[in-house]
């Protein structure tokens, strides 16, 4: 097995390069024209971690394409990570809300629960056993290669490693694979786990053979990037919620409204589309070309010598609009917890009779039936 890990090892560190990137890239684009014909030969799997609420910046990258993908007819399911919280944290926080609030906002921007199926970790035993027969296939050099789990070690300041944050990528691959899902719609960030992913799918079949002889026990997951640029925040860098700089898809058109006032732009009246010297303001731009399907350059052309005053009051009229409906929708979900939890449940147990057929068959093919 040594050289084998050796090569997965060199791969994950290259999951990551552009030329890898770019491969990545063109793939998506394949995967779309096949999603455009023939939709029922993919399954869907992809999740979110319940550490806080989510923003515009999840919605443009990831939740919009989400809901197109379902529209299209693919089978898709959602998880809600919750066991990914603690990788990095002291404890689950107030994960019952936060749960919750997810659900609300899963729901209000049009996930539908009878084509799409929400589940979390913590519920569906079995997908976590899975853990166990995928941890003897990769080695813990591999693990401590994989670039995101570094990343996300250096961002917690002088925090030792736990071992749930070395192992967790394992751990999404169990996520991924006991719903034999074949294509995964994620940001690049995750692309060194979708890479463990297929490593840990193909050493299972090389260890443990088959049950049905004409294919592997779990198939090779593919990514699916998202073409969208990622919307930054209102202080122009990275959209997160420990920044302050963010726009939550549940904020109320208000308090929208004053964190737009407080946005970061420049000194030029003339605005203009400029992503690269004018990211602030371009970024702003860009978030009102996504909610009126307009290019932002256009937009910019009509603020004109507005300045930043009238590029925000730009900005917020078309936020505002755009999420109103979602909005309102969210607002009564959320009073409504017995019915998110009511679709939580229902999701589980889907999920559940999936992951306990995958079991059986892993149980099969390791010889484990008594
Ligand atoms: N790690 C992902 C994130 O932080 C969330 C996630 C958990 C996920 N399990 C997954 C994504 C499986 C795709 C597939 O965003």
């Amino acid at each position: 097995m040594s050289e084998d890990v050796l090569d997965a090892g060199d791969q994950l560190a290259s999951s990551t390069s552009e030329a890898s990137l770019r491969r990545t890239e063109a793939r998506s684009a394949e995967i779309e024209a096949a999603i455009a014909t023939d939709p029922s030969s993919f399954r869907i799997m992809t999740g979110d971690r319940p550490t806080g609420n989510l923003h515009l910046g999840h919605y443009f990258g990831s939740l919009a394409n989400r809901v197109r993908l379902q529209d299209a007819g693919v089978d898709t399911l959602i998880l809600v990570a919750d066991y990914q919280v603690i990788t990095d944290r002291d404890g689950t926080g107030p994960i019952l809300e936060r749960v919750l609030s997810m659900m609300a906002d899963y729901l209000a921007i049009g996930l539908d629960p009878s084509r799409t199926t929400i589940y979390t970790h913590s519920m569906v035993p079995a997908l976590n056993q899975l853990l166990l027969p995928f941890l003897s296939l990769v080695t813990d050099a591999e693990l401590r290669r994989n670039p995101t789990v570094k990343a996300e070690l250096e961002a917690t300041g002088d925090r030792p490693m736990s071992g749930l944050l070395l192992t967790y990528p394992v751990h999404q691959a169990a996520d991924i694979l006991f719903c034999k899902a074949n294509l995964v719609p994620v940001g690049k960030d995750q692309l060194p786990h979708l890479e463990q992913t297929r490593v840990v799918a193909r050493r299972f079949d090389e260890r443990y053979g088959r049950v049905d002889p004409s294919r592997p026990v779990f198939p090779q997951a593919e990514a699916l990037l998202s073409k969208a640029a990622s919307v930054l925040g209102l202080d122009g860098t990275k959209m997160s919620k420990t920044k302050g700089n963010v726009i939550e898809i549940g904020m109320d058109a208000d308090t929208t409204a004053k964190l737009i006032k407080r946005a970061v732009t420049d000194s030029h009246r003339l605005i203009t589309y400029d992503p690269v010297n004018r990211p602030e303001v371009s970024n702003l731009l860009m978030l009102a070309g996504l909610c009126t399907d307009r290019d932002p350059a256009e937009i910019a052309a009509e603020i004109g010598n507005g300045g930043g005053g009238g590029l925000k009051k730009a900005v917020t009229e078309a936020v505002n609009e755009y999420f109103a409906p979602i909005r309102a929708r969210r607002n009564e979900l959320a009073a409504d917890p017995g019915y998110l939890l009511s679709v939580l449940r229902e999701g589980n147990a889907k999920a559940n009779v999936i992951a306990d057929a995958t079991l059986e068959e892993v149980r099969t093919a390791m010889g484990m039936r008594y």
